[in-house]
């Protein structure tokens, strides 16, 4: 896989290896030591409640309000000073959208491991600066005799972040961060395949069984049978190395994404989007799954 210098680069540095070592945990056990209220908080940030991850949303509003901010200093330098007022409050907009987009996107690292993560501490880190650089522009647009510094300082701060903002897509579209890892439906068996002697399947156990390509997961509880696909649609975990929980229930063995096995919703993040359902049946003594007909 071809990889850019500048990832490379990035992917090389000690220091973020060590920075990551100490930081994770921390931000790990800060979530854990809220107990319940810590898991509610931890989904929410990540978009468990909106089925999908909350962080590239929120990032949307400083990346466009900086624009903004950029076009109107760019027009005040050249004598429209009518447009100073939107420049300001445009700055000030993007402030408060990296507030949300720095929670959400620290929230969503803790998943993050090796290189992703490198990659992803060096986004927070210039993001954090071109957030500290634009909140001192604030400040300095206030005065006439240091304006023109400010608006230096939102433009290198517009600089910095548009880097951020190219590893925050080099983590999505190179390294799949956040995006639905069960997102390959019409590989799953639209008529009913044999996957396992019903036999073979007992009560309270789970099992990963091949339909065509696809890996699913078997579970047999309460003499009822499941079927959901076994990639964990987080970051790619096998559901089956997981754990079996009571009330029909399974977590992720990677980052402990919780799943409900009668409709595959996601009882507990990080994962947002929920796992692909098959319908099961059994039929001279073999387990058939395929996907619901809707
Ligand atoms: S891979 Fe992260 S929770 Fe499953």
């Amino acid at each position: 896989m071809r990889k850019n210098s500048v990832i490379e680069t990035i992917e090389k540095q000690k220091w973020l290896e060590t920075a990551g070592n100490t930081l994770q945990p921390a931000v790990m056990k800060a979530f854990k030591a809220g107990d319940d209220t810590g898991q509610q908080i931890k989904d929410a940030l990540h978009g468990t409640w909106l089925g999908h991850p909350l962080h590239p949303a929120i990032t949307d509003v400083p990346i466009g309000a900086w624009t903004t901010a950029a076009v109107l200093d760019g027009l005040e330098l050249m004598g429209k000073k009518k447009y100073k007022p939107g420049a300001d409050a445009a700055v000030a907009i993007g402030l408060i959208g990296a507030a949300g987009a720095a929670f959400t996107g620290l929230t969503d690292w803790t998943g993050t491991t090796k290189a992703k993560r490198k990659v992803g501490l060096m986004h927070g880190i210039l993001n954090a600066g071109a957030t500290a650089l634009y909140a001192t522009s604030l400040v300095l647009r206030k005065r006439k005799s240091t304006r023109g510094t400010a608006i230096s300082l939102s433009m290198l701060g517009y600089s910095i972040v548009s880097v951020g903002a190219y590893l925050g897509g080099h983590l999505v579209f190179r390294n799949q961060v956040g995006v639905d890892h069960t997102a390959t439906s019409d590989t799953y068996p639209e008529d009913y395949v044999a996957v396992l002697p019903e036999n073979e399947l007992t009560e309270n156990s789970m099992r990963c069984v091949k339909a065509g390509e696809v890996a699913i997961l078997l579970v047999r509880q309460e003499g009822e049978i499941f079927a959901l696909a076994n990639t964990c649609s987080h970051l790619g975990g096998p559901l089956s190395d997981g754990d079996l929980l009571s009330e029909g229930r399974v977590r992720c063995p990677w980052h402990g994404s919780v799943f409900s096995l009668q409709n595959g919703e996601v009882v507990n993040g990080p994962a947002t989007e929920p796992q692909p359902k098959l319908e099961v049946r059994t039929k001279d003594g073999q387990i058939e799954v395929r996907l619901p007909k809707e």
